[in-house]
Formats: C-alpha cells, structure tokens, sequence
C-alpha cells in the first residue's frame, strides 16, 4: 500500500495530474480535482470537505493501471487507495467522503433516475465495474454511515468538475488549508 507523508507530497503528485488526461473526460486530473474542490468551496463547504475534493481522486495518481483501466475492465478502487494512502495524517472527515465518492454514485443512481441520465459516458462505464446502482439494501446502509451526506456533496462536485477550460483557484491556493488540516 501506497503512503503519503507529507503535505508536500500531495502537492507534488496533484501538480504531476497536471499532465494527465482524466478518464475519458475533457480535463486533466489536476483540473479535475480544483474544480471539485471550488465546486464544494463555492457552496459554503466546509474545509475538510474542501480538502477531500481536491484530494478525491489522488487514489488514481497512486496505481500504474492507465488512464484506460475501465476500457480494460479493471477497477482500481482508487477511492479506498486515496483514503488509505492519506489515512495517518487526515481526520475522517477529509478521509470518509473520499472513500465514499463511489458509493455515492452508486447510492445517488439508485435514489434519483435523472441523476443517472445525467451521469457522463465515462462514468456510465464505470458505474458497471463499481457494482452498479445500489440495492435498496446497500442504499439504506450508505445513507446512515457517517459523512454520508457530505460524500454526496462531493459527488455532486465530482459530477460537475469536467469542464473544459474553466478558471478556478490554482492549486497553490490551497497548500495552507491541507497544512492546517495535516497532523
Ligand atoms: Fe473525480
């Protein structure tokens, strides 16, 4: 398993993102993880779940699978590689929605039918490897976890981050908030 040590390292991974296209979407994972975390910003969200949109998909920085994993059938799990490479030095509220931003999907596919008509293709094809959209079982179980609700906050955010172009902070602008969130 993959750990993170310091602040400085997330730093380094997500500026190497940079460089690297995002699953079949229009962005780059840096892109990506800035306009989720301005996306949670924007409404008023809290710092810890600020800082777990931003870091939300450094799981897929930590695998050497590709950039075409699904197109291969292949679930990184890269919400659990995330939360666990970070798991030492983040409280859970910063680890949870991390590891919940699949489960969300799942749970959001199940709970809302124009959430998934609206789903991008790429997630679409992933959605299948992920398990699909919940049972009503597994959708009662997820909605009563802790942070549940902020998982889904992020969600919406992960959704919505796959902007071609669009002007956000940069990532510099939150070096102080993990820092202060780091322990
Ligand atoms: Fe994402």
């Amino acid at each position: 398993m993959t750990t993170i040590d310091s602040p400085e390292r997330i730093f380094e991974l997500l500026s190497a993102g940079g460089g690297e296209a995002y699953f079949g979407e229009p962005v780059t994972v840096l892109e990506h993880s800035l306009q989720a975390a301005w996306f949670v910003q924007r409404k008023g969200g809290e710092e810890t779940l600020v800082a777990a949109a931003l870091l939300h998909d450094l799981g897929h920085l930590l695998h050497s699978e590709g950039e075409d994993a699904a197109e291969r059938g292949l679930d990184t799990r890269h919400e659990e590689l995330g939360a666990e490479a970070l798991a030492e030095h983040l409280p859970a509220a910063v680890l949870d929605p991390i590891r919940m931003h699949v489960a969300a999907k799942r749970y959001l596919c199940r709970a809302n039918a124009r959430y998934l008509a609206a789903l991008s293709l790429a997630s679409v094809a992933s959605l299948a490897l992920q398990g699909g959209p919940m049972s009503a079982a597994e959708a009662e179980e997820f909605i009563a976890l802790p942070h549940a609700g902020e998982a889904i906050t992020l969600r919406h955010a992960d959704d919505a981050a796959k902007v071609r172009g669009l002007g956000v902070p940069e990532l510099e602008t939150y070096r102080a908030l993990v820092e202060r969130l780091w322990h």
